[in-house]
């Protein structure tokens, strides 16, 4: 007998993650259909057979009618930037939006639900990104869909934001670091954390569960530049140690700035060590972990 394909309700499909993520399901069989923002529509060109419907996660109004007919429903979308003056905020983006599609997710009687969150997230955590994103998680746990959620540390491929910055900043030969830049990070490729959204929609075996997320090696800021630095055959590369309460001092400043690279609460992120252990997550899923350096290399061939 050939089982129906599922069919899948993406938001956030047009990031960095979320093509990957398409990718899958589509490798997985499954029939995708996103949520794309006004304006965004172009980020999902060579994906013709997907599809769309416009639409933003803050706005509840017609999101039941964009997920109607689907099965599944993936939740990536998040942000790590705000604009306050256009009422994007993390509140709104990751808590509020969450009950949003929650509610709308329930609403049609969608089967899975599969939510991205981030390795760090707590209550009291630091930053608000992590505390919006635990609020959110929170929402995820109380509703009555069968839910996964998923925490990973940096996730790392084409089209990422952060190995591409600093493998930009290792190539011009400079890179700041946040003060000793001693802090750890466990990097995961994209493909795998791809390929378990796509998967678990049929282990049964992850309903209610959360996996922390990275990869085999967990690395300090300053060996991971070191390591992009060998990766990519740069042979000198200036690291500068900015002290901490001078950074945030800056980051404050330039906060209005898009440009600046980090904002004040990416700054609290990155102060602290952002490692797990990824153990369950590789054994549920069947996937072999990638060395870094291996996955480094094929990024950054
Ligand atoms: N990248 C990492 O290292 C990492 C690590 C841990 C967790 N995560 C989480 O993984 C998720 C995806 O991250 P990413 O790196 O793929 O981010 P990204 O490239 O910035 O993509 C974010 C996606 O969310 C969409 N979006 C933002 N605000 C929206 C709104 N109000 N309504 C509808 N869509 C909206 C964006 O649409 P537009 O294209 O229209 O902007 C985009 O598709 C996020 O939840 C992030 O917190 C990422």
């Amino acid at each position: 007998m050939i089982s129906t394909p599922h069919r899948v309700f993406v938001t956030g499909a047009t990031g960095f993650v979320g093509l990957s993520v398409i990718h899958a399901l589509r490798a997985h069989g499954a029939v995708v259909r996103c949520l794309v923002r006004h304006g965004s529509e172009q980020d999902l060109r060579g994906l013709e057979a997907i599809e769309r419907v416009e639409g933003d996660v803050r706005n509840a109004h017609g999101l039941a009618d964009a997920i109607a007919g689907c099965d599944v429903v993936i939740h990536l979308v998040g942000i790590i930037r705000e604009h306050r003056s256009r009422s994007v905020t993390f509140e709104a983006v990751h808590h509020q939006a969450t009950l949003n599609v929650l509610n709308a997710a329930a609403t049609v009687g969608v089967r899975r639900f599969l939510h991205m969150s981030a390795l760090g997230t707590r209550p009291g955590a630091r930053s608000r990104y992590h505390r919006t994103k635990w609020a959110a998680e929170e929402k995820v746990r109380e509703s009555p869909l069968a839910w996964t959620i998923f925490r990973p540390s940096i996730i790392y491929g084409r089209g990422d934001g952060f190995v591409t910055m600093l493998a930009g900043m290792v190539h011009r030969g400079v890179v700041p670091l946040i003060g000793d830049g001693h802090q750890r990070v466990q990097p995961i490729p994209v493909e795998q954390v791809a390929e378990a959204f796509a998967s678990a929609i049929d282990l049964p075996a992850t309903v209610k569960h959360t996996f922390d997320v990275g990869g085999p090696d967990t690395i300090t800021m300053t060996a991971l530049v070191d390591l992009i630095r060998a990766v990519t055959g740069k042979r000198r590369v200036l690291k500068i140690h900015v002290p901490v309460r001078f950074l945030r001092m800056v980051a404050q400043l330039f906060q209005p700035f898009p440009s600046f690279p980090i904002t004040p609460d990416q700054l609290l992120m990155l102060e602290a060590n952002n490692t797990c252990d990824p153990a369950a997550f590789f054994t549920t899923f069947g996937l072999t972990p990638v060395a870094l350096r291996a996955g480094l290399a094929r990024m950054l061939d």
